[in-house]
């Protein structure tokens, strides 16, 4: 066994240049301008926007990012494919590859996929030199870490001629969200490190000390690092899932979601944050990480508590399929050939990320109606659409009189600017909290949609008095006024 000769951290390789691993990185080369820190990605493509001189260009929009990007590339950060090499002059190797769902096999439809991440730990353990500490960024099922571990000694013990490469691995779970990412990485609530050995721990305490004040990293051991993930994200989910059961019941009783969030979020025990109604959360982490809970539960025989948190997703699944049901029977039961302008396609506003969107599955219930759909979203493009819709763009509806459409299969096309989606439109559903829906000129709007025309806020982004004066009808979430 080689002893462990532990050094000061220069170097670090971040595998995976996604949504966590780019902003994360830009962030820590901002804040320890000593520090050398090379992203890696096998995905080319994503790597070649990551290099593009026009920053509107990344593969990422994040408010603030390209700001960091501008001031760190090519000086102390870079981005590439040289996954092998990076790996091999790291004093530490961020492990931030994707952790989707398993699609088939064993715990399919609720297990996280770790192909991933085992395929990094070979990567690792084949090409690390020296002691090189190994930080789970990406969220995993509790005990990865071992299974980490247990590649890095086996596959390192089998190298000819055995190199003198030794680890430590630690969990650094990330808790930025979407849309506030750099905010959230240069003022976290808190960092959390989860790991058995005092050095490595310290070791990478001391990286975020730069910007970060000692009493905001918490240390714990490395199954509670991985627990405390999950949990957050199942808390959050849950709260969002809880405020939609409540906002339907406020829609039948005529009581309004916002009152009883503001009148809850007050009492200090609850607070304000997280009480927003919406079309159902969407995201990467939400579903995905609860069903990685779920499924642990129920492999520990804790059916009871698996029960508990998968009513969270059947809540929002139910929540979903309830406003895309409410928008055909408002619109006299049926939208077949109807023309729909959907507002918003990303999960959430200030982000181009679709996955999970409540858009998704709204649109596609729409669609399967036969409804006409003119789709628009500030930053998400329209090939991520045609991508997530499963149905080609039909870009030819654009210089269509749409309402005389007497065609029952559903179509979309997307719209640039919002305010050429209003033409002969039967209704403008608001799925996605932009800023700009809220400047939209709801006079001029309402003189070219067709009577009788519906406003349907999922996002709470209008005020009624502004919609109604204009003759439109108007339906909100939560609202039983
Ligand atoms: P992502 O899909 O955007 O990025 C992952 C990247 O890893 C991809 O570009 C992929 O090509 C690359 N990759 C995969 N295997 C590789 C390998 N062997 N070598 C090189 N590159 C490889 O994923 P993401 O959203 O950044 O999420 C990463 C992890 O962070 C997940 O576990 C996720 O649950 C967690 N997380 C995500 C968020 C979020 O807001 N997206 C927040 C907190 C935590
Ligand atoms: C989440 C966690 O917040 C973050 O800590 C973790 O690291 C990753 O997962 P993210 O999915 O990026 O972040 O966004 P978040 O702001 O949590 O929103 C998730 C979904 O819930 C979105 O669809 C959002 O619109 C919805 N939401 C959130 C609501 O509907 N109401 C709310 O009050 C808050």
């Amino acid at each position: 066994m080689n002893q462990k000769i532990r050094k000061k951290i220069k170097r670090i390789c971040c595998i995976g240049a996604g949504f966590v691993g780019g902003p994360t990185m830009a962030v820590i080369a901002d804040k320890c301008k000593n520090l050398q820190i090379n992203v890696v990605d096998k995905n080319s493509k994503r790597i070649n926007q990551w290099n593009n001189d026009d920053l509107n260009k990344l593969p990422i929009f994040e408010p603030g990012l390209d700001k960091i990007i501008k001031r760190c590339r090519n000086k102390n950060l870079t981005f590439s494919t040289n996954v092998e090499e990076e790996i091999s002059s790291a004093d530490l190797v961020f492990i931030s590859v994707n952790t989707p769902t398993k699609i088939k096999g064993l715990g399919a439809g609720k297990a996280s996929d770790l192909k991933w991440v085992e395929a990094c730990a070979r990567q690792v353990a084949a090409n690390a030199k020296g002691h090189t500490i190994v930080v789970e960024k990406s969220t995993l099922p509790v005990k990865t870490a071992e299974v980490i571990k247990n590649i890095l000694e086996s596959t390192n013990f089998e190298k000819e001629g055995s190199t003198n490469a030794t680890f430590d691995v630690l969990s650094n779970p990330e808790f930025l969200a979407e849309g506030t990412a750099i905010k959230d990485l240069e003022y976290p609530d808190r960092v959390l490190i989860g790991g058995d050995c005092k050095d490595a721990i310290m070791a990478l305490n001391e990286i975020y000390l730069n910007w970060i004040p000692q009493e905001k990293i918490l240390h714990t051991n490395i199954w509670s690092s991985e627990l405390a993930k999950l949990t957050a994200n199942a808390f959050l989910a849950q709260r969002v899932s809880s405020i939609n059961s409540i906002g339907a019941l406020c829609e039948v009783t005529g009581a309004n979601i916002r009152e009883v969030s503001r009148a809850i979020g007050t009492d200090s025990r609850i607070g304000p944050k997280f009480l927003d109604a919406g079309p159902g959360f969407g995201g990467s982490c939400f579903k995905k990480d609860i069903l990685n809970l779920v499924y642990l539960c129920q492999y520990y025989d804790l059916n009871e508590v698996a029960t508990f948190w998968e009513s969270v997703i059947e809540l929002n699944n139910w929540h979903q399929s309830r406003i895309a049901n409410l928008i055909v029977k408002k619109l006299f039961g049926t939208v077949s050939g109807k023309k729909i302008f959907i507002l918003g396609f990303a999960f959430k506003e200030n982000t181009n990320d679709t996955r999970e969107s409540a858009s998704i599955k709204i649109c596609k219930d729409l669609l399967s109606e036969g409804a006409v759909l003119f789709i628009n979203d500030p930053k998400v493009n329209p090939d991520q659409i045609e991508n997530d819709l499963k149905i080609k763009e039909t870009k030819s509806l654009l210089n269509e009189d749409v309402k005389n459409k007497s065609n029952n299969d559903g179509s979309w096309c997307f719209v640039n600017q919002v305010s050429c989606g209003f033409k002969g439109a039967d209704a403008v559903v608001i799925l996605t909290g932009w800023q700009e829906y809220q400047k939209i000129d709801w006079g001029n709007a309402s003189k070219t949609m067709r009577r009788p025309s519906w406003v349907f806020d999922a996002r709470s982004v209008i005020s009624s008095k502004e919609i109604t004066q204009h003759k439109l009808n108007f339906w909100q979430i939560g609202s039983g006024n």
